[in-house]
């Protein structure tokens, strides 16, 4: 175990959560999930792609429903297509320039075609397909990123790509009931990042009953810590909202989402065969 394991683990869960936290069992593993954070800037320095493979086999050893394995990893190699992606967000350079690429799918097309090579009615399209399946892809997601850290490189998911969800399929050859995810953009990062802090464990970890009555002054609270810590580069259509005091998460990610997002993703689900009822 490296040395002062404890003390880091404390150290970034205090700025994580602001609160002081006893760490009654320690390891680098803890540790790296403790201290996680995206990484948007890279060296310019390639990714080995049996390094790679490897990451994309520790992503596939995450839980999976089941075992039901409803999810799926595509590794964009062709320079070409990597640079059609990232022309659709411009706005996300590092998309651009990231030294790999890969994208997470939901297939909910493997279990209708193994029951049709084993003879057997598949009578489970219907929205728990679905549904696993998002968690199966969500998952692999998260223990890529969490593979990413420990093996000292650092990246960062891509939900935009769901932005230009039905021409990014059509490139990757999608078929039917299987669907886009999230990309993952990763390298060798090139600055040390910072640790984003969340919600504290007050607000989103419960014991015996769900409760939000004290909610709203932790989340105040939490605005201002984090505020101060990670102050906004910039307010969200200041022309709209007008400038606020403390610009904390609650009201950016109000203003976020006062406009109609993706309304669009249940009609690309549908057209890609998947069952939402
Ligand atoms: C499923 C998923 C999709 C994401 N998509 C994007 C994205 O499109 N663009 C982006 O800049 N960050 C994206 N992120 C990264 C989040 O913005 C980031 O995790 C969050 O700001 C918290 O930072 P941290 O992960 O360093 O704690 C995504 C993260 C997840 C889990």
């Amino acid at each position: 175990m490296t040395p002062n394991v404890i003390q880091d683990m404390q150290r970034a869960m205090a700025e994580r959560f602001g609160e002081d936290f006893e760490i009654p069992l320690a390891s680098d593993g803890l540790a790296s999930l403790a201290q996680h954070r995206v990484h948007r800037d890279f060296l310019d320095r390639p990714v080995d792609p049996e390094l790679l493979k490897m990451l994309c086999a520790c992503a596939m050893s995450a839980p999976s429903k089941s075992d039901l394995q409803q999810r799926d990893i595509i590794i964009i190699q062709d320079p070409d297509l990597r640079a059609r992606i990232a022309a659709l967000m411009p706005q996300y350079a590092w998309v651009r320039t990231a030294p790999a690429m890969v994208i997470f799918c939901l297939n909910g097309r493997r279990l209708p075609q193994i029951a049709e090579w084993r003879g057997k009615p598949f009578p489970n399209d219907h929205c728990d397909l679905l549904f696993n399946a998002v968690a199966d892809a969500a998952i692999a997601l998260a223990w890529f990123q969490a593979s990413v850290n420990m093996a000292g490189l650092g990246g960062c998911p891509v939900s935009e790509i769901r932005n230009h969800a039905e021409l990014i399929s059509e490139w990757l050859r999608l078929p039917d009931k299987v669907a886009l995810y999230a990309g993952f953009c990763l390298g060798w990062p090139s600055t040390s990042g910072h640790i984003t802090p969340r919600l504290p464990l007050s607000v989103t970890v419960h014991h015996d009953r769900f409760t939000d009555d004290h909610a709203r002054g932790d989340i105040e609270a939490y605005d201002e810590r984090r505020e101060a810590l990670h102050p906004a580069r910039r307010q969200r259509d200041p022309d709209v909202w007008g400038t606020a005091n403390v610009y904390g998460w609650s009201e950016d990610k109000a203003g976020q989402y006062a406009e109609p997002l993706r309304t669009d993703f249940g009609a690309y689900l549908r057209r890609r065969k998947f069952n939402l009822t």
